[in-house]
């Protein structure tokens, strides 16, 4: 069961009212669309939008019996958001939010790849498992300076150089299937002693979850069109979970606030209370923003 992360603070910050509509650019377990509709109701509406489509048809149904005829769920990428929304006839939103990663039950698919927790899972990783390469092809495909450059840029992996070298020569004979097979090229880039920290591979996953799924590139593109869409006083909400992410969101927002198009709520992100942390170790690196188009 996946637990939304700082629904509370988003809720209160997006400023919801009776009878306002919203888009939820993330929805994976609904967590927050729940929360946004019990704001909005009686009449308010909400669009949900998820890269994986594995859960839309069971929580459309949920939603169909607790909020008749309140909320449509579609399958897409944010990065699309106009042209999804404008599709589902949501033109304006009083409030759109986007709660950015991953789910827990993405996480803990074995079909994914997504943790370095199963070995012997597929090196897939995509989100939409419909189309795109996967870790797999991209590490068995790319050159070596793509690979070192990606390793270091999104997973800021001191051994990225290193690493990348060992990928192409072990590839030659051994291409990657399995998580296994990223995880045992890592670990003897690491000592012992350095494994009880964190895993020696989360910089690499981490890396390679951002490369295969362009999640920088979808989050860029989609906060101008979220902005557009929004009605005068409006509010989006971004939640995001490492620096990279925070600071396109931080100088994004930055930007619009400068040109006077919007407002910006939280001069500091949200961060989750040491009760949220330890009840929900999940949502330790996670950060809120929030701004208001003028
Ligand atoms: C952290 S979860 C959202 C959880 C949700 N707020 C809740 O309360 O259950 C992030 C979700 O966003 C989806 N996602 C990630 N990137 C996406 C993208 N570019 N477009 C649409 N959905 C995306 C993931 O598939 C995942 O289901």
């Amino acid at each position: 069961m996946h637990i939304p992360v700082l629904a509370k603070e988003a809720i209160e910050l997006l400023n919801l009212k009776s009878g306002d509509n919203a888009i939820d650019c993330t929805l994976g377990g609904g967590g927050h669309s729940r929360m946004i509709l019990e704001n909005t109701k009686p009449k308010g509406k909400i669009l949900g939008i998820d890269i994986d489509p594995t859960k839309l048809d069971d929580l459309q149904k949920e939603f169909d019996k607790n909020f008749p005829n309140k909320a449509k769920f579609v399958h897409g990428n944010f990065r699309d958001l106009e042209k999804i929304a404008h599709d589902f006839g949501f033109l304006k939103a009083k409030a759109i939010l986007i709660d950015l990663g991953f789910s827990s039950f993405q996480i803990e698919d074995p079909n994914r790849g997504l943790s370095f927790q199963d070995e012997e899972a597929p090196l897939d990783m995509r989100l939409d498992q419909s189309k795109g390469e996967t870790a797999a092809d991209l590490l068995n495909s790319s050159k070596e300076e793509e690979i070192s450059k990606k390793i270091w840029e999104y997973g800021q992996e001191r051994f990225a150089r290193a690493i990348a070298k060992q990928i192409i020569k072990r590839r030659k004979n051994n291409p990657y299937i399995k998580t296994k097979d990223l995880i045992l090229t890592v670990l003897p880039f690491y000592k012992k002693f350095e494994y009880s920290r964190r895993h020696p591979a989360t910089r690499v996953f981490q890396a390679m979850r951002i490369w295969v799924n362009d999640e920088l590139g979808s989050l860029e593109s989609v906060i101008p069109q979220a902005i557009e869409i929004l009605e005068p006083e409006g509010r989006l909400a971004i939640i995001s979970f490492h620096s990279l992410e925070d600071r396109i969101v931080k100088w994004r927002f930055r930007d619009f606030a400068k040109r006077g198009k919007a407002k910006i709520i939280t001069k500091k992100p949200i961060v989750p209370s040491e009760e949220e942390i330890s009840s929900n170790p999940r949502a330790r690196s996670a950060k809120l923003r929030v701004i208001e188009k003028i």
